[in-house]
């Protein structure tokens, strides 16, 4: 039984797990540069058509891609605006501020659908030339319009950048219909492999303008990572080499199973989940029509009883883990389903829960 019901890292399948231990190895050496080209190259697959995407690899987290992103695929001469509803579109707006950007910031709700038309507005006022958002708000479980407002950028000659760090490999994508030219995911979301590997795929047409923008940092330069994996099949510094060769095997086993048919049993977990919050009474955070069906905010049971710590407790009795809320407006606690998890386990989750609030 599998009951790590968290939104990341996400759980693993044994196999890839075991694909980390293998003999000591110079990353150096040709064959540790072919695993990261055919890594590489298969996560474009994944994002688009063979040939017009290139993925460059870092060592680091979901924060380390964003960071890449928009320090790297700005110039000076540019303005941004950043969607902001939730923790995430909150950390592009301190990234933007610490590298000093010129950005304005579209705020809204964490569980009420974006107001597209405010913000196809707000992007026509001034002279835009970056966007920036979230695709899925992990904060929430709010699933944003990441396609529609990019392809309308894409018509008005806006550059777009998009944190789908929680999206990719779950929601199928493809960025030259969705109109995405920059990207950030990770490898322990729901390409299911270990922590370590941040990767930004960029639309070709969209990368190489970057030659030209200003090196606003040194270890996080897309450009620079860009050429020199390019030139060299090799990270300019240090690769995380066994969550490398974990992302291997999760790459093989994603396509196995296909993104399309994940997404299904990732919707299949949370279909059963939201049964038996309507059975049981409890209210999610976000509509229903909203939902990425990945990770879901429900908000806290009403009685004095509740605690989420002896929810928390008794969810681990039986061999799962939860996450509180992240959300200052709403006491919540969410139930993530993405990872190596099947309905069934879901069920039994339901069950856990259900034997919870009889206590209440
Ligand atoms: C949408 C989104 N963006 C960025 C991050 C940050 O990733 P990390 O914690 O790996 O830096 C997360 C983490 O959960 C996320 O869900």
């Amino acid at each position: 039984m599998n009951g790590y019901l968290n939104p990341g890292p996400t759980t693993t399948s044994d196999s890839v797990k075991y694909a980390q231990v293998c003999a000591d190895i110079c990353p150096r050496e040709t064959e540790f540069g072919e695993v990261m080209e055919w890594i590489s190259v298969e996560l474009s697959c994944m994002a688009g058509k063979r040939g017009g995407i290139e993925t460059v690899l870092f060592g680091g987290s979901g924060t380390a891609a964003d960071e890449v992103m928009l320090s790297s695929c700005i110039p000076d001469t540019g303005k941004l605006l950043i969607v902001d509803n939730g923790a995430y579109g909150a950390r592009f707006t301190k990234i933007a501020s610490v590298y000093k950007l010129n950005f304005d910031v579209f705020k809204s709700s964490g569980f009420t659908p974006l107001d597209i038309e405010a913000i196809k507005a707000k992007l026509l006022e001034s002279a835009y030339t970056h966007f920036a958002i979230v695709y899925h708000e992990t904060t929430t479980g709010l699933l944003n319009p990441a396609p529609e407002l990019c392809r309308f950028c894409h018509d008005h000659g806006i550059t777009t950048i998009v944190d789908a760090v929680s999206a990719f490999a779950a929601i199928p994508i493809d960025m030259d219909r969705d109109g995405f030219d920059f990207m950030a995911s990770t490898s322990n979301k729901n390409i299911q492999g270990m922590a370590g590997v941040a990767f930004v795929f960029c639309r070709k047409e969209a990368l190489e303008p970057l030659a030209s923008y200003p090196m606003r940092n040194y270890y996080l330069n897309l450009w620079d990572q860009y050429q020199h994996f390019k030139k060299t099949r090799q990270t300019r510094f240090t690769p995380p080499v066994q969550s490398l060769y974990a992302l291997r095997q999760a790459i093989i086993e994603t396509k196995c199973e296909t993104i399309e048919k994940r997404y299904k049993r990732y919707s299949s977990c949370w279909e059963r989940l939201v049964k038996a919050v309507r059975k049981l009474g409890l209210t999610m955070l976000v509509p229903e029509e909203a939902q990425s069906k990945l990770i879901t905010a429900i908000i806290d049971p009403a009685s004095p009883k509740y605690s989420f710590e002896d929810l928390h407790e008794l969810a681990r009795r039986h061999g799962f883990t939860i996450y509180p809320g992240k959300l200052a407006q709403a006491n919540t606690f969410r139930i993530a389903n993405i990872g190596d998890i099947q309905p069934d386990e879901m069920t039994a989750f339901t069950q856990v829960l259900e034997i919870y609030m009889r206590t209440l």
